[in-house]
């Protein structure tokens, strides 16, 4: 945890962002895997961590704006828990490790809430994403899980996604620790890679890198040589020579600060010509595209500069045909890349999406593309200083979207179909780094993992 001017400080901001009323932010409980008591791997909730850091269940924090207080509710340990789990300190202490001093049991913020409530004063909650919390608001709240979203409080939402979208010189430091095993993780699965080993060998040596790390991984491993399914989270392949491997893998921190990268690789350690030839591409997205970045510039701009590099370079190959800048305007690259460039990154791998993405990605100025493809893109907006955000350019050949969209004879002026047959059975690449906007520009945060053709090669080692 960060010393607890961290966040008695946060606490702080917030309430001059907010009028009055008060502000409830559960943490997580326990979810059960297959029987009550086995359960998965505790993950405590992000807002309650920026705001009261206590990484344990059964808590959670209130803010009474006017009463200018602030309590956190949860229960000591019995001697029963202390036999099973052992002995925990006590409520009290832990709320004064982040500067908390009024400590309340659990039970008790039915009845706070109610008082509240029959009072006619706002309670500031934001949507909730698990099951037990959604059960706990109807409790506490009378509100059906069904219409949860839709009451949670806007003036929250907006002002914890002005305070987490800018980061603390010590989250970017938490977030620097977790790049240390970023880049083992991934020169690890490098050097794995090769013919007749199963993704799962793999997946697993990562996954462990990042629990030896004392954390975990950031979101469950994507490591598939079907590269071209974006979010595939199964390792059942076995590796073959001539293939490509996609690993999209991030660490966590055990203060739960996020890393999130991909490389691509060939499975036999050497690109054959026609990887290499989209992998150039998609590398020359990707740097051109760190290298616009600065504060004031939208990241939605940023989308479209890569996506204007990759139609380039596909037209180059005799992929795509007829003017570039058309062809993206009108959304026809998105048949190799349909998604976003990015999005931020902090204490969530995609940081705050459970606040909606559209209130941490778009505001009044830069809205949402309607566009398939570019409406993927989970950050549009502009660019502050202390924001951390991915980069993430990619070309896919997706047989299904390819069937789709040549029966359809979809951009037909811009697309070589005949062409783009060539490549079915191709897989996916993807390149992806995180990124601190800076003062004047950025910073590609971490030691650099290995990226263009010649050092990836190298990191794969002599076969
Ligand atoms: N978590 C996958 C990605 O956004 O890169
Ligand atoms: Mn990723
Ligand atoms: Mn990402």
């Amino acid at each position: 945890m960060f010393d607890k001017t961290a966040y008695t400080t946060r606490r702080e901001k917030l309430k001059t962002l907010l009028q009055d009323g008060i502000v409830l932010l559960p943490g997580n409980v326990d979810v059960p895997m297959n029987y009550k008591s086995n359960t998965y791997r505790f993950r405590q909730d992000s807002n309650f961590l920026y705001f009261f850091g206590l990484d344990q269940q059964g808590l959670a924090g209130v803010i009474d704006l006017d009463n200018d207080s602030e309590t956190i509710f949860g229960d000591d340990v019995s001697l029963d828990d202390i036999i099973w789990m052992g002995p925990q300190p006590t409520l009290k202490s832990r709320a004064e490790q982040v500067g908390v001093t009024q400590t309340q049991p659990f039970s008790k913020l039915s009845e706070v809430l109610s008082e509240a409530r029959s009072k006619g004063r706002k309670i500031h909650f934001l949507p909730p994403y698990r099951s037990e919390n959604m059960l706990l608001l109807e409790d506490l709240l009378g509100i059906k899980p069904a219409v949860q979203k839709d009451e949670a409080s806007i003036e929250l939402i907006k002002a914890i996604v002005k305070l987490r979208s800018v980061k603390e010189p010590e989250e970017i430091l938490e977030i620097e620790k977790a790049m240390e095993v970023a880049y083992l993780m991934h020169t690890t699965a490098m050097k794995m890679a090769r013919p007749g080993v199963f993704e799962h060998e793999i997946a697993g040596v990562v996954e462990g890198i990042a629990i030896s790390a004392n954390g975990m991984l950031s979101f469950p491993l994507i490591l598939s040589v079907n590269g071209e399914t974006l979010h595939n989270h199964a390792h059942n392949n076995k590796l073959e020579a001539g293939r490509l491997l996609l690993m999209d893998g991030g660490a966590e921190t055990s203060m739960h600060y996020a890393t999130d990268h991909t490389r691509t690789m060939p499975v036999s350690g050497r690109f054959t010509d026609d990887q290499k030839d989209i992998y150039e591409i998609v590398l020359k997205a990707q740097i051109e595209a760190i290298s616009a970045i600065r504060p004031g510039k939208t990241f939605k701009s940023i989308h479209m500069l890569a996506a204007e590099v990759i139609a380039c370079g596909l037209k180059n190959l005799g992929i795509m045909k007829g003017d570039v800048k058309s062809a993206v305007e009108q959304g026809a690259h998105a048949l190799f890349m349909p998604h976003g460039l990015g999005h931020m990154m902090g204490l969530d791998v995609h940081d705050m999406e459970d606040l909606g993405e559209d209130h941490v990605g778009y505001d009044e100025e830069v809205q949402r593309s309607d566009l398939f493809g570019t409406a993927f893109l989970r950050l549009g907006r502009k660019l502050q200083q202390g924001f951390v955000l991915t980069v993430e350019p990619g070309i896919y050949f997706i047989p299904a979207l390819f069937e789709k969209w040549q029966q359809e004879g979809k951009f037909k002026e811009f697309i070589n179909y005949e062409k783009v047959k060539q490549y079915i059975g191709f897989g996916g690449i993807r390149i992806e780094d995180d990124i601190l906007v800076t003062d004047g520009g950025y910073r590609v945060l971490g030691k650099p993992i290995p990226k263009t053709v010649a050092d990836v090669e190298a990191a794969m080692g002599e076969r």
